[in-house]
């Protein structure tokens, strides 16, 4: 990024930054921006978007913004900031970076990712790639219960690096908020350590990261013959624990067969909503998941969503759950993708996430979502980019600081080196983020 003057001033600060990060921040005004994305509200428009507010960018051409203390002060056109009384009285002692031109959106919400895991599983690989199917793999004693004994023996700060490695990549592509699951351990010290590791790899990352339970992924080998024996340990152990220990804000059941039962998720969600946590799910991934139980715990986001009978698409848009895409599994899976058109023109509210993880989808990057997201379930760039940013924070419960870039929320935004925002799905396979910012200083 081209700085309009002083570049030895902004040299200076960020060092200055760097080492007294709580005294010494100043203020940032970024001008010139070809593009800005802020995805503000239309007048009257609440909760997650649906239907054509999906497609409410708040596109702002030649855009400028003022960030100070971690927060957006204020958004408007370059000459609209220009010619702000307080910017033009400090406008010396400001950090002034010109955009030159490049497009500029809030910084992608990852909703859905699990990156606690210590390897790649790629023999699972190559036996789809030879025509198994994953629930062949998964039955033959791949898929999730492959990396569970890695995990187990890993230790904390060990499991901490692969999560802040996946975290440094996410942000490389433009995401500055992560919900990260635990979910490779699946007995109570490992998920706890899981959990754990999320909190380390996130203290020593600039972005935001939520956590996610998800001992309730398969049930562990050991409990194969006694699967409900697991669940009450979920809920009578894991879940007190962690809600005591602050360590998540979600608590997360994989509903499909080989998985959890209806029966088992709606125990495990009494459970979390009684400790005060909230839920989310895993449904219609292989199969269908019958949604009327479900709907009534009001998840915050329900997610794959690929198998969904036409009354449920009705009964989901009445609510403000999230649905959440991950078609980088479908994409990766060579499984059919979902049918979002559909959910969007019914009103469903549509989140976007990479589902990062060593089995279905091992992708960090939100642009490439969002490509799979045009050129597979055809929603349009503007869809796929508020999915990817204001109803990621949707499905999360961050709404009010994250996901859009305003006056008062926090300053977490990516810069793309393109003219025009449609190209962050048209280029795939390369990266076209030059900069991350979270809560106001750059990535580094
Ligand atoms: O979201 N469906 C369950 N969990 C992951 C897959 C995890 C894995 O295969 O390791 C998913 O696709
Ligand atoms: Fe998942």
């Amino acid at each position: 990024m081209k700085e309009a003057r002083n570049v030895a001033t902004k040299k200076r600060a960020s060092k200055a930054e760097t080492r007294h990060s709580e005294e010494f921040q100043p203020a940032v005004l970024m001008h010139s921006i070809g593009q800005l994305l802020t995805m503000r509200p239309h007048e009257g428009s609440k909760g997650p978007r649906r239907g054509p507010e999906m497609r409410d960018i708040g596109l702002v051409r030649d855009g400028a913004l003022l960030i100070s203390g971690g927060k957006i002060v204020a958004v408007g056109t370059t000459r609209e900031l220009l010619q702000d009384k307080w910017i033009k009285q400090h406008r010396r002692e400001l950090i002034e970076l010109d955009c030159d031109g490049r497009v500029v959106v809030p910084g992608f919400v990852d909703s859905h990712t699990h990156p606690v895991f210590t390897a790649p599983r790629l023999i699972d690989f190559e036996k789809r790639i030879a025509g198994s199917t994953y629930e062949e793999i998964a039955r033959a004693g791949g898929g999730i219960r492959a990396s569970i004994e890695p995990v187990r023996r890993a230790s904390e700060i060990a499991l901490a690096e692969f999560a802040l490695g996946a975290f440094r990549e996410m942000a490389a592509h433009g995401t500055t908020t992560v919900e990260a699951k635990s979910g490779y351990g699946l007995t109570a010290e490992s998920e706890i350590k899981s959990l754990k590791a999320i909190r380390k790899a996130a203290s020593q990352w600039q972005g935001t990261v939520v956590a996610t339970l998800l001992a309730a992924h398969v049930p562990p080998p050991e409990a194969k013959d006694n699967p409900d024996r697991y669940v009450d340990e979920i809920c009578e152990e894991m879940i007190p624990a962690v809600a005591r220990q602050k360590l998540t804000k979600f608590v997360d059941v994989f509903i499909e067969r080989g998985a959890f039962t209806m029966e088992q998720a709606e125990r495990i969600f009494a459970s979390a909503q009684a400790h005060g946590l909230g839920i989310r799910a895993h449904v219609g991934q292989l199969s269908h998941t019958d949604l009327k139980p479900l709907l009534k715990h009001l998840p915050q986001s329900i997610d794959h969503v690929d198998h969904i009978a036409h009354d449920e698409i009705t009964m989901l848009a009445r609510t403000d759950v999230v649905a959440t895409l991950v078609p980088g599994a479908n994409y990766f899976l060579g499984h059919k993708y979902p049918d979002a058109r559909k959910l969007i023109e019914a009103g469903v509210p549509l989140a976007l996430a990479t589902d990062y993880n060593p089995g279905s989808s091992p992708t960090a990057s939100m642009p490439f979502v969002f490509s799979l997201a045009c050129t597979q379930m055809r929603m349009s760039p503007e869809e796929a980019l508020v999915a990817g940013t204001i109803n990621g924070a949707y499905a999360l419960g961050l709404e009010a600081a994250k996901g859009s870039l305003e006056a008062g929320k926090d300053a977490d935004l990516a810069v793309f080196e393109i003219e025009d925002y449609r190209e962050i799905p048209y280029w795939f396979g390369s990266n076209h983020c030059t900069a991350t910012m979270m809560a106001g200083r750059f990535f580094d």
